[in-house]
């Protein structure tokens, strides 16, 4: 959003356009401190910016978002709050925000689709096995196309099956098939609120990086009193409004940046039934990869095996061992910024028996009553061959997975592999792997910062953060 303060400085400064204008130059201040002027003044103000060549409406109607792709999905549920929708809707529209709406079937026993239509002059969706809308707009569009999904009012239902992976209808499929920010508003009697499955669910669903504007307390349509009102439409749509905003700053951050990342873990195969492998899950590299996507980076992700869903990105190469990811890691540089998050296997193991005598591998070892041996065999070091190489990219990222001593280890990693930055963490009791959600220590050459526990998403939000401060500095 451009600010009031810059437009302040282009028109002369607070005292001149006091003076000009005939008002007190608090007044101005105040302006400058709430990023706002008041409509009253808005004609003598584009008055004097007339002669100047200075593109007023950026800054008088910051909000409007005629023009620009930003869409919004809004999934309405059925409950007592759902004619507030009717409001949020004609608050999107007011705000130029290309608007879609799907309702569930219990939300058409309040509203009828017909009534959001003619209020969206937009078809609203209502049925995942629709031919006709599988057609022209199937349910995984509906659920990519927008930048943000708005669930308003959200009922514990939802909740529920979003928090545990139940696709049984339009709305319920579109949340786990999104990569979009998913903004939840729940509603519902205190009672269902406090339950502790409802907050099992509303924890679980925080972890994973959803984002909740909270249900108001006060008197409750059913006659109870507690926390469950769906807040006012008004202060919904400001913090969808600020979301893009901030996603209007961000989403052409990294243009033009190629980033190639490492994800997941590598397996090294013993036999062809046996192998040793780590428990990465590849959430933390993907979400990396999703997040600088989002910012416009062109990015190509190198993925060891995984059970989670692809990332948003470019490219995705899938690879089995190390010495494939090392392969088509280098075969894919040059890039501006390579970052390693995959747990790569150190050593591949050569199974032997009695000092020394190796085993035909291409079939399965079979048992017999000598011990079996395994000599190591050295993997590459992607990150080190990548930092130390001639066409080294500008900034190098690596991660320091520990059990002990993390902050001295990552630091000798840091500086042994001459890596720019270095994320570590304490992988010990299985904190880590596979877990929505990362605490790390971030590690510069001159600096040590300690983020607190946050989701794996979040991480990369910050992480993207950093890299923008050190990659354009
Ligand atoms: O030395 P260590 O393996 O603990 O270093 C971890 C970092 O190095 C991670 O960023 C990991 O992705 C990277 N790495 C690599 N190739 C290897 C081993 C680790 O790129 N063979």
């Amino acid at each position: 959003m451009k600010d009031i303060s810059d437009l302040i400085s282009l028109l002369g400064g607070t005292g001149a356009i006091a003076r000009k204008l005939g008002i007190n130059p608090s007044a101005i201040s105040n302006w400058k401190k709430q990023n706002k002027i008041p409509k009253t003044k808005y004609e003598a103000i584009s008055k004097l910016s007339l002669d100047l060549n200075i593109n007023i409406e950026e800054y008088l109607f910051p909000n409007d978002y005629k023009g620009s792709k930003f869409s919004i999905l809004l999934i309405i549920c059925g409950g007592i709050a759902s004619y507030k929708s009717l409001e949020i809707i004609r608050l999107i529209k007011k705000n130029n925000i290309e608007l879609d709406v799907v309702m569930t079937k219990s939300a058409q026993k309040f509203l009828t689709p017909l009534l959001v239509t003619s209020l969206n002059e937009k078809k609203c969706y209502t049925d995942l096995f629709s031919i006709e809308d599988e057609a022209n707009m199937n349910h995984i569009t509906l659920a990519r196309k927008a930048d943000i999904i708005l669930v308003a009012p959200a009922t514990a239902n939802i909740m529920g099956k979003f928090a545990n992976g139940i696709a049984d209808d339009l709305a319920s499929t579109i949340l786990l098939a999104t990569f979009s920010t998913v903004f939840l508003a729940p509603s519902m009697n205190p009672v269902m609120w406090e339950n502790l499955a409802t907050q099992e669910n509303y924890h679980k669903l925080l972890d994973r990086g959803i984002k909740f504007i909270e249900p108001e307390s006060g008197d409750m349509a059913c006659g109870e009193f507690g926390t469950g009102r769906l807040p006012e439409p008004k202060h919904i749509i400001d913090e969808i409004v600020n979301n893009l905003n901030y996603k209007k700053k961000i989403q052409k951050q990294f243009n033009n940046v190629s980033v190639v990342i490492t994800a997941g873990p590598t397996i090294e195969n013993i036999d062809p039934v046996r192998f040793i492998s780590n428990k990465s899950s590849g959430k933390q590299g993907y979400a990396i990869a999703s997040e600088l996507s989002n910012r416009g980076a062109d990015v190509t992700v190198i993925s060891g095996p995984v059970d989670i869903p692809p990332p948003k990105c470019n490219k995705l190469i899938k690879i089995t061992s190390a010495q494939e990811m090392y392969d088509k890691t280098i075969s894919i540089l040059p890039a501006d910024i390579v970052i390693c998050s995959a747990a790569v296997a150190d050593w591949r193991l050569i199974p032997e028996i009695n000092n020394n005598h190796s085993l035909n591998t291409k079939h399965k070892i079979k048992k017999s009553n000598h011990n079996l041996r395994f000599t190591t065999l050295k993997n590459p070091d992607i990150l080190e061959t990548i930092s130390k190489s001639k066409r080294r990219p500008k900034l190098i990222v690596g991660f320091s997975a520990e059990t002990e001593n993390i902050i001295e280890n990552a630091k000798s990693k840091l500086i042994s592999k001459k890596l720019d930055l270095i994320l570590a963490n304490d992988v010990s009791q299985n904190k880590v792997f596979g877990k929505d959600t990362n605490k790390v220590y971030v590690l510069t050459n001159n600096n040590c910062e300690e983020w607190s526990e946050q989701s794996k998403k979040s991480v990369a939000s910050n992480l993207a953060n950093k890299i923008n401060e050190m990659f354009f500095s």
